[in-house]
């Protein structure tokens, strides 16, 4: 069990992916995957791409994963540093087994359901290769009933309300010292619950569970023969975690330079405010506030509805908006996507 530290995160705040053309990506989580689009503006230290945020269109905490749109990348692959999946979660097996059909009818390759651990759980790519994976609790339920139920569930023709992306459950970095791993969520994180257990698709290789008891939202898979990773389109950028305030931000901070962990400084995103930094084992990380939020310039009911803009930069809206039409021509919108198979283990 960890240390109860002044300022520690309270869970993900955001994780954001490398993407492709914007329109197969909106396509993507938006019109098969359900969620809303809650930000669409571009990406700061880069203003001539864009940065788009979907969420759970009731609770975009703990639910938003964004999108810096580089369709010039090539493809990335995971390793030290390019951190492996992430994971929603469903509120049902019935969902579940519903996600599976919907997905394979709409011509993606879904692996599962797997079954370990407690959760039960599907595994697909995104159109620019990202894997992704949907889980519900197994609720005790027997392996024989799991596969009764995914073999009689029909496909719904669009995703219904009972299967509603509801928030994170969890994310998968890559990292090759297991101790090493529990040291940086335990000390530097503040996180209550950190523990090493055995990864159950490949049991000689650890695994570090981090996070709340009940919510355990980081996930290392561990390898010591793991490699470095290259930060491409379909990989995972960076995982921000909460803080409430500023103040905890700042201890954040303090807390890394009394380490000696070189760290970004605080960046005002407009939306929220940044502390950007590198674990031990090369993964880059996040700690955002939780405010002022998505909706302190536009109202919630259109949130996410026009190219949003921090002040700062609205001065270069006409050149940015240009800009961004002029690689709308140019960025290859093939859909539906063809996207490799996902891993049959992890
Ligand atoms: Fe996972
Ligand atoms: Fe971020």
């Amino acid at each position: 069990m960890g240390l109860s530290l002044e300022g520690a995160v309270r869970g993900l705040h955001h994780i954001t992916l490398v993407g492709g053309s914007y329109s197969v990506n909106h396509r993507f989580y938006t019109g098969l995957l359900g969620l809303r689009q809650v930000k669409l503006s571009v990406n700061q230290d880069d203003i001539f791409h864009r940065h788009v945020f979907y969420a759970n269109p009731a609770k975009p905490t703990g639910s938003t994963i964004t999108f810096f749109e580089w369709p010039h990348l090539p493809v990335g692959h995971p390793g030290l540093g390019s951190p492996h999946h992430l994971a929603y979660e469903v509120k049902s097996l019935e969902a579940l087994a519903r996600w599976k059909c919907f997905l394979e009818a709409g011509g993606f390759k879904v692996s599962g359901p797997h079954k370990a651990g407690g959760i039960v759980s599907i595994y697909f790519r995104d159109p620019d290769t990202s894997l992704l994976e949907l889980t519900t609790s197994s609720e005790d339920a027997s392996e024989q009933f799991i596969l009764d139920l995914f073999n009689t569930t029909k496909a719904p023709p669009h995703p219904d309300s009972d299967m509603q992306l509801l928030r994170f459950h969890h994310v998968s970095p890559i990292v090759a010292d297991a101790k090493l791993a529990a040291r940086f969520a335990e000390k530097f994180l503040g996180l209550e619950m950190v523990e090493i257990t055995s990864n159950p698709f490949n049991p000689e290789n650890p695994l570090v569970l981090a996070g709340e008891p009940e919510n355990t939202y980081l996930r290392y898979l561990v390898s010591q023969a793991a490699e470095t990773g290259y930060v491409g389109r379909g990989s995972i950028h960076h995982v921000a975690l909460a803080v409430e305030s500023d103040e905890d931000q700042k201890k954040m901070l303090r807390r890394l330079e009394k380490a000696s962990i070189h760290h970004s400084g605080v960046v005002d995103r407009f939306w929220f405010k940044s502390l950007y930094f590198r674990d031990f084992q090369g993964n880059l990380m996040e700690v955002a506030t939780m405010g002022p939020g998505y909706d302190v310039d536009e109202p919630w009911e259109s949130l996410g509805s026009r190219l949003a803009l921090p002040p700062w930069l609205e001065g270069a809206r006409q050149m940015i908006e240009s800009r961004l039409a002029e690689q709308d021509k140019t960025s290859a919108d093939a859909y539906p996507p063809n996207p490799p198979e996902p891993p049959e283990t992890l």
